[in-house]
């Protein structure tokens, strides 16, 4: 078997062929299809970074190695040598004319078949799958969208201030918290947003943001629930909730122009058309209250009153009459959670926002100013019937240096699956976990 020395340049990754045409290459990696006829056979090959063909003749390698190579199948691993050609007919532009081939390891009976499989299977095999086209390209533009989110920040002068995932207290309302048992400390759960902690971060390097899984017993299976999920949590101090709105844009305009840069071949692997993504590039975005929503939703009949959330349909209908992310502002107080600023002239709204992705895909991001007011915060934990004793840490941020200070929680998965088009939540994320998927 043939390995790399280390981790070297020594080999050719499948993505920079086509700067090596008329070259000879050794590229290592697995078989993603084969067939032969007769003298030649094809070989697909991946290695991580892209895919290619692989032509084998008899007459070039000779009889011994185009037997090896003949009856491959997928997912037999492999290093071989030959020359980069052009090929105007393959999706790369370039295939390569094998002269030497190693077989690594052969795989019989490779449960993923190119015949059509259902979704409750390949989500059976996701440990395999993450090996096929779709779910590789989708899995590359969540990485390209994570560390844009992270070089957004930094460029910014905000600061990573990752926060705990065992929390003594809710964040996001009881119904949808999961309890574990810490040495038998059950008055503990699964964190459903680092917010609160970010706020800590806030107030001692002014702007921060946590990343990270957070969890939510949603009993409800929809295409756009997990049961764990990942959030970008920014959290600055001094903005309100027009700047947290700006914020918001920005970041998303920023991501998005990111990924139709560097991941375009994956967007096509993905069939998502590009053209609404460029659109949503741009801002400013369209913004509306929630009051104007209401009004909009009667006129299209549907049975809603002011006070009510916005559902998935009420999301679509509004969704569908922008071409980009619309931010829906200026909450009922009664509809959202403690933490958030009442308006000065008008205790029954406060200044949240969501933001609404196009096409259907519903809220990508929550987010507000803050309740920066002691007694104030005091009496909105009263009225949610929340242990004020769990939030003594929180209420002094209050006591000891409050400013206003706003931030929003964007869900990666949700907006991750507007970008590349999927049609549930579960394709953006490696291994996603669900009411009913727990395994592998
Ligand atoms: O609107 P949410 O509940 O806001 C918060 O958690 C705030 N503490 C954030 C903050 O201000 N720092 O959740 C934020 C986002 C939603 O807009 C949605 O994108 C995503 O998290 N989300 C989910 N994603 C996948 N599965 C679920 N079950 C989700 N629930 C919320
Ligand atoms: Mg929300």
């Amino acid at each position: 078997m043939e390995c790399r020395g280390g981790y070297t340049e020594s080999m050719e990754s499948i993505n920079q062929l086509t700067t090596r045409i008329g070259e000879a290459v050794t590229v290592s990696g697995w078989i993603s299809g084969a067939r032969s006829s007769g003298q030649i056979a094809f070989l697909n090959l991946r290695d991580g970074t892209g895919f290619v063909q692989a032509v084998v003749t008899l007459d070039r390698v000779g009889e011994s190695v185009f037997n090896a190579a003949k009856d491959l199948t997928r997912e037999a691993s492999l290093v071989l040598q030959g020359t980069v050609q052009k090929d105007p007919r393959s999706p790369t532009g370039v295939e390569i004319s094998v002269s030497d081939l190693k077989v690594i390891s052969r795989t019989d009976n490779y449960p993923i078949t190119p015949k059509p499989h259902g979704p409750d299977f390949l989500f059976e095999s996701r440990h395999l799958h993450v090996r096929h086209r779709g779910p590789w390209a989708s899995l590359r533009i969540r990485d390209t969208f994570l560390r844009g989110l992270q070089d957004f920040f930094a460029e910014r002068g905000f600061i990573r201030f990752d926060t705990p995932i065992f929390m003594p207290t809710a964040v996001e309302g009881t119904s949808d918290l999961f309890a574990v048992d810490v040495f038998g400390n059950n008055e503990l759960y699964l964190s459903q947003s680092g917010q609160l902690y970010a706020e800590a971060g806030a107030l001692a390097h002014g702007k921060v943001y946590t990343l990270g899984p957070v969890f939510r017993a949603e009993k409800s299976k929809t295409r756009k629930h997990l049961l764990e999920f990942w959030m970008v949590e920014p959290e600055v101090a001094f903005l309100d909730h027009e700047g947290n709105m700006q914020l918001q844009e920005e970041l998303l305009c920023y991501l998005l122009n990111r990924i139709i840069e560097e991941r375009p071949e994956e967007l096509d692997i993905l069939q998502r058309e590009v053209g609404p993504l460029q659109t949503a590039a741009t801002g400013p975005y369209p913004r509306i209250s929630y009051d104007e929503a209401i009004n909009i939703l009667k006129k299209q009949n549907f049975a809603i009153s002011w006070g009510d959330d916005l559902g998935a349909p009420h999301e679509t209908a509004l969704s569908k009459l922008y071409d980009r992310p619309l931010i829906i502002k200026d909450w009922p107080t009664s509809s959202k959670a403690f933490y958030m600023e009442p308006f000065e002239n008008d205790a029954t709204r406060v200044k949240a926002n969501d933001v609404i992705a196009p096409e259907g895909y519903g809220e990508i991001i929550g987010g507000s100013q803050r309740i920066h007011d002691l007694d104030l915060l005091e009496s909105r934990i009263r009225e949610n019937n929340l242990p004020l004793d769990a939030f003594d840490w929180y209420l002094d941020l209050r006591r000891y240096g409050s400013v206003p200070h706003s931030g929003f929680g964007l869900g990666i998965e949700r907006t991750l699956a507007w970008v590349t088009g999927a049609s549930h939540l579960r394709d953006t994320i490696p291994f996603p976990r669900m009411l009913n998927r727990l395994y592998p």
